[in-house]
């Protein structure tokens, strides 16, 4: 098993934050490795620093081994000249800072050298998040597996061979629990169409999709495309509703240029 990094410093510990802190106390970081930089820390926070003993704003942090940004891409030019002493050359730089290349990173902090830019989403905040991240040349073997159990604590983690995937990453697993949410108002408000009550209507949509989701999980050996001809009967209501869904401008053209647009504006956004 990997060893947990001897000093780290989490800079900005608001949801993503506080759920990576929480994750990595619960999986065995001792408490006196752990610095916490946060202006605004919440009683969570607080009462963490408290209980277990994490320093949390001390005056002068000690240089870390891994240094986390979690802070909002508009708190980085405020964040950035408080902790650039702390990002030198020994540091590995892990941020999740959406939209922030790793050569704006190192822009901001002349003296980093390993950077790991990761792109969470936000079930991560339950440990049921996806994670994929790029590292860049200068982060060694024993880095990339500081990396693995870092992010690993937020749910599944992949690594990406190159940094323009994290736009493609982001329209699809950063963004994509808002397109399930939005799927579940859309089947909440088909099923009111069709007569039913609102209360039951949402009820039924939320139950669907969260029964649906656990299913694929614990089946996660089976297709979708086969769990989802399990459950179609030749001539039946659910290949009914398919032709619709898989026909011509369904839901495949659709979630194409849904996901395209929000590509494309990762892209706009990077810097
Ligand atoms: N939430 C997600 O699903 C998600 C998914 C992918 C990536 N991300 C990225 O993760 C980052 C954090 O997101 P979040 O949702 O956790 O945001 P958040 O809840 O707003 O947390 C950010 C925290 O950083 C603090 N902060 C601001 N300036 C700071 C400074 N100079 N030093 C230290 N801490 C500072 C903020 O304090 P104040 O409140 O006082 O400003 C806040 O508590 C963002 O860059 C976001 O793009 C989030």
């Amino acid at each position: 098993m990997t060893r947990w990094p001897g000093r780290l410093i989490l800079v900005g510990a608001g949801k993503m934050g506080g759920a990576m802190a929480l994750g990595w106390l619960e999986g065995g970081l001792a408490p006196s490795s752990l610095t916490i930089l946060e202006p605004n820390p919440s009683e969570g926070i607080m009462a963490l620093a408290d209980s277990r003993g994490v320093a949390l704003n001390p005056r002068k942090p000690a240089p870390p081994d891994v240094l986390v940004l979690a802070v909002k891409p508009q708190s980085l030019d405020g964040a950035a000249p408080k902790i650039a002493a702390l990002a030198n050359r020994q540091a590995l730089i892990l941020s999740i800072v959406a939209g922030k290349t790793i050569a704006n990173l190192k822009a901001r902090l002349p003296e980093a050298s390993a950077v790991v830019r990761a792109m969470p989403n936000t079930p991560a905040a339950i440990g049921r998040g996806v994670t994929a991240a790029f590292a860049n040349p200068d982060v060694t073997a024993e880095q990339r597996r500081w990396g693995e159990r870092l992010f690993g604590v937020l749910g599944a983690f992949h690594w990406l061979d190159d940094e323009a995937a994290i736009d493609a990453v982001t329209a699809i697993s950063g963004s994509g629990p808002a397109y399930v949410f939005a799927f579940t108002e859309a089947l909440a408000a088909a099923a009111e169409k069709l007569g039913l009550p609102a209360e039951l209507a949402m009820s039924l949509a939320r139950g669907t999709v969260e029964g649906a989701g656990e299913l694929m999980r614990r089946e996660s050996a089976t297709s979708p495309a086969i769990l989802r001809r399990n459950v179609t009967s030749p001539g039946g209501t659910t290949a009914a509703a398919l032709a619709v869904l898989q026909g011509d401008g369904g839901l495949d053209g659709l979630i194409e240029r849904a996901t395209a647009a929000a590509h494309a504006r990762a892209a706009e956004m990077a810097g």
